[in-house]
């Protein structure tokens, strides 16, 4: 009796008959060709270490930003404490030429009026302000309504920094990491930035040990003040891109560049491999969530930005530098690289 339901199971009978023998020929050969040519492994060609394996660098990105507002002595002290081995400061200048630390342009997201004071002089331009219009504001408030979770009332009224006040906080006993932030809106920034660290004594610690970096999206300023002291140790930073792109830039940059720091999305071995071929360092830029520091740290790269300081400290552990030391070893490793070319 003919069958629908037998002729059906014998159909399929025949095509898993078929296809295990397809699978069985793919595997077999897949092993032949295996044997011929191996599967190129990514590390054969690329360096899995930072630069003469020095310290991977902890940035406090903005200070200690995911538990304090960005750029308040808060943010930098709490940065501080959790093994951050630099401070980042992102500069504007106001309208009377004085650099202060914030990362936007303009006033409108972080800062709010002290009590009795007007709206009008914390909204706008940084640069259309003078300082004294800017000790009229706070910024500290805002983050405890976007983070309620690590909101704090001693956050509410703290100002905005002036560069030399936070180098006179700090003096010689952190490094920092500072962002020449829209430097063609604000003539003179670079000058002005070496005069305070001229004045502060850390010329010479920048040059001889890292003390300061100095980094910049653009290629521009920090030409200028590659002109200005050649010895300043230079951070380029890309916007987000691809590693090829940056690559393509890597010859341009170590002209003037110790080091490079691209978007954390565009970091791969190639280019891990290609920057440390030309002594640059890689501090790739805001790496939070532990798992991604740890992919990052296993393709090389020689630090990286984070607004939480104590996530990299505990992945790093015992391998995470004290003090300042990380930025002396990673200027040694960088000498050493350079020496060998
Ligand atoms: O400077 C590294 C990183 O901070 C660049 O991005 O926008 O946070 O300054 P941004
Ligand atoms: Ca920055």
């Amino acid at each position: 009796m003919y069958s629908y339901a037998r002729t059906r199971s014998g159909a399929i009978g025949a095509i898993v008959l078929v296809s295990a023998l397809a699978l069985a020929a793919l595997i077999l050969s897949g092993t032949a060709a295996s044997a011929e040519k191996p599967a190129k492994d990514a590390s054969e060609n690329v360096s899995t270490s930072t630069l003469g394996d020095a310290p991977v660098l902890n940035i406090g990105h903005r200070g200690a930003s995911g538990y304090a507002p960005e750029h308040t002595f808060a943010s930098y002290d709490l940065a501080i404490q959790m093994g951050a081995d630099y401070i980042e400061q992102d500069l504007q200048m106001t309208a009377d030429g004085v650099l202060v630390v914030m990362h936007d342009k303009t006033l409108n997201r972080t800062a709010n009026p002290l009590e009795g004071e007007p709206t009008r002089n914390c909204r706008g331009l940084v640069s259309k302000k003078t300082l004294d219009q800017l000790r009229s504001c706070e910024v500290g408030s805002w983050f405890n309504e976007a983070y309620p979770q690590y909101a704090n009332p001693d956050y509410v009224g703290l100002q905005i920094p002036t560069l030399e006040e936070v180098f006179q906080r700090y003096g010689k006993s952190v490094n920092y990491y500072i962002e020449t932030k829209n430097p063609k809106a604000a003539p003179g920034m670079e000058e002005e930035l070496l005069r305070l660290m001229d004045k502060y004594g850390l010329t010479r610690p920048a040059a001889e040990n890292w003390q300061v970096l100095i980094q910049s999206f653009s290629s521009e300023s920090l030409q200028k003040i590659h002109d200005l002291n050649e010895s300043l140790p230079l951070i380029q930073l890309y916007w987000a891109g691809s590693s090829k792109a940056i690559q393509r830039d890597l010859d341009n940059a170590s002209e003037y560049a110790v080091g490079i720091g691209p978007y954390k999305k565009d970091v791969d071995a190639a280019l891990v491999s290609a920057a440390h071929d030309r002594c640059l360092a890689v501090h790739p830029y805001t790496v939070n969530e532990t798992a991604e520091m740890e992919s990052l740290i296993d393709l090389g790269v020689d630090g990286m930005f984070t607004n939480f300081p104590d996530r990299l400290d505990a992945l790093l552990g015992d391998e995470a530098a004290g003090g300042k030391s990380g930025a002396v070893k990673a200027s040694n490793a960088s000498d050493a690289c350079q020496a060998g070319l």
